[in-house]
């Protein structure tokens, strides 16, 4: 194996450049030394949608797209959905090693107290209309904790920050409970501290009349969900914390532009979008119809849940729900849109324009279905998205702040416009 370096020869002028090739990238601002004269700004890559694009180092999630591997802090996905639980993973995820038991019952009693929101808050999701999505009501409510804690601002400060990953991890179910307590027209039920993460979100979603009972299934089942959703690296709502959060706005702030982010139907929305691609196809024999539409539409229609930018392979967390889906529905009874998703997947995995295009099911296309037996409205299913994923974002947050290689993100642009032209007064146009 030769040098770790690229050198590049600049024919626009002949001369020639050795850059530096560290953990299989260069540094694009080395490009910038490759002028054609003493006016030229320098050299810049252009990458839309950073397809190929390295925006930090990271030690939290490692993904082999090809492999379908996915990793959190070196342990892989499918031990840790079979063993630990959502909050020791996020510990680990936010910690970067399992925690002791000491460590654990401190965490798990941090994040238990701190489920309460501030009364006022309800006034926050009162003044939605019935029918308003929950991602918007989380969205906003999650704004406003930014009001009600105003030293989160302090964001350089440790002992504030863990303060601030508490309150959102604990208050997320919370809020997205109330959101939806408010569209059925149901008194908010409290958090009830003697109950599981999980156990205790049923309990505030579904408790009617007398004490709630949790079905261990279903708590296991969503525990396991949320171990999945924790984190994914670089997908566009971690991007989006990571960039709003370089300007050192408070966590709540970038939270709720992450939040905005994963609302997309190409993100953390296509749950929700493949319950509705689901109940539109109707039936099983209609599959092929909606395959041969999708193949026809040149992107416009999609099978929302399958593809993914870095996965060609099977997206290993599709794999864990789609196995967990048959202990869901032993409690719940069988989800009928089931065997519409099954022909889909069994089409689509033979069929050219997605093997070509290495399309597979992703974490969404399996989810909505488990989400939907539990009794969850489909609009919900994005808010049951950002619930663990708030883990992974204040993780990726907190390591950004700690890389001395950032800063507050600012990309460059290729400007096509007009040169310079003079104002044309309003009587002479
Ligand atoms: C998540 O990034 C993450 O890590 C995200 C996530 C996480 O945990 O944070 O994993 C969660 O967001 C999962 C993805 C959920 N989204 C969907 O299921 C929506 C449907 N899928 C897509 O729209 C699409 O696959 C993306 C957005 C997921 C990925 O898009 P890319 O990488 O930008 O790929 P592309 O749009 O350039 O598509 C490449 C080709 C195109 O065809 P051609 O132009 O080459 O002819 O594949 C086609 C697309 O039209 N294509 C699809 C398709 N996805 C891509 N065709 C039909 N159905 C699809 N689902």
């Amino acid at each position: 194996m030769g040098k770790d370096t690229l050198t590049i020869t600049d024919n626009r002028t002949g001369k020639t450049y050795e850059l530096p090739v560290e953990h299989g990238t260069i540094k694009a601002l080395d490009l910038r030394q490759i002028k054609t004269g003493p006016e030229d700004f320098g050299l810049m890559t252009y990458d839309p949608a950073y397809t190929n694009t390295a925006s930090c180092k990271s030690r939290i999630t490692f993904i082999d797209g090809d492999k379908g591997i996915l990793n959190y802090r070196g342990y892989p996905i499918e031990q840790l959905a079979e063993q630990s639980t959502h909050l020791e993973t996020a510990y680990l995820i936010l910690n970067g090693e399992l925690p002791s038991k000491q460590q654990h019952d401190e965490w798990v009693f941090n994040i238990t107290h701190h489920t309460m929101i501030h009364e006022n808050i309800k006034d926050v999701l009162d003044g939605f209309r019935y029918d308003a999505h929950p991602m918007g009501m989380m969205l906003a409510a999650v704004g406003a904790l930014s009001t009600f804690y105003p030293e989160a601002k302090q964001v350089r400060d440790k002992a504030v920050r863990r303060d601030q990953v508490f309150r959102l991890i604990a208050k997320m179910p919370t809020i997205a409970a109330f959101a939806y307590r408010h569209a059925m027209g149901l008194p908010y039920a409290y958090p009830d501290n003697d109950l599981s993460y999980c156990g205790n979100f049923l309990q505030m979603m579904f408790k009617t009349a007398g004490r709630y009972k949790v079905d261990p299934v279903l708590e296991r089942a969503l525990d396991v969900l949320f171990i999945l959703h924790a984190d994914h690296e670089q997908n566009c709502s971690t991007s989006a914390m990571r960039g709003v959060g370089s300007s050192e706005t408070d966590p709540y702030s970038a939270t709720a532009a992450a939040i905005a982010a994963l609302y997309g139907p190409l993100h953390g929305g296509a749950n929700e979008a493949v319950l509705r691609m689901l109940d539109e196809i109707g039936s099983k024999d209609k599959v092929p119809a909606f395959i041969k539409e999708c193949k026809e539409s040149g992107g416009d229609v999609r099978l929302m849940g399958f593809g993914h930018r870095v996965y060609k392979n099977y997206d290993p967390r599709a794999k864990i729900i789609k196995k967990m889906a048959d202990q869901v529905f032993e409690v719940t009874g069988r989800n009928p849109l089931l065997d519409i998703a099954l022909e889909l997947e069994r089409i689509a995995l033979s069929d050219e324009y997605f093997v070509k295009r290495k399309l597979y099911p992703n974490v969404d296309f399996y989810s909505g279905l488990i989400y939907q037996a539990m009794k969850f409205p489909v609009d919900l299913f994005p808010v049951l998205f950002a619930i663990p994923r708030v883990a992974g974002w204040l993780a990726q947050w907190e390591e950004m702040l700690e890389d001395k290689d950032q800063k507050i993100a600012r990309p460059r642009q290729v400007y096509l416009g007009h040169d310079r032209r003079d104002y044309v007064p309003l009587e002479s146009r």
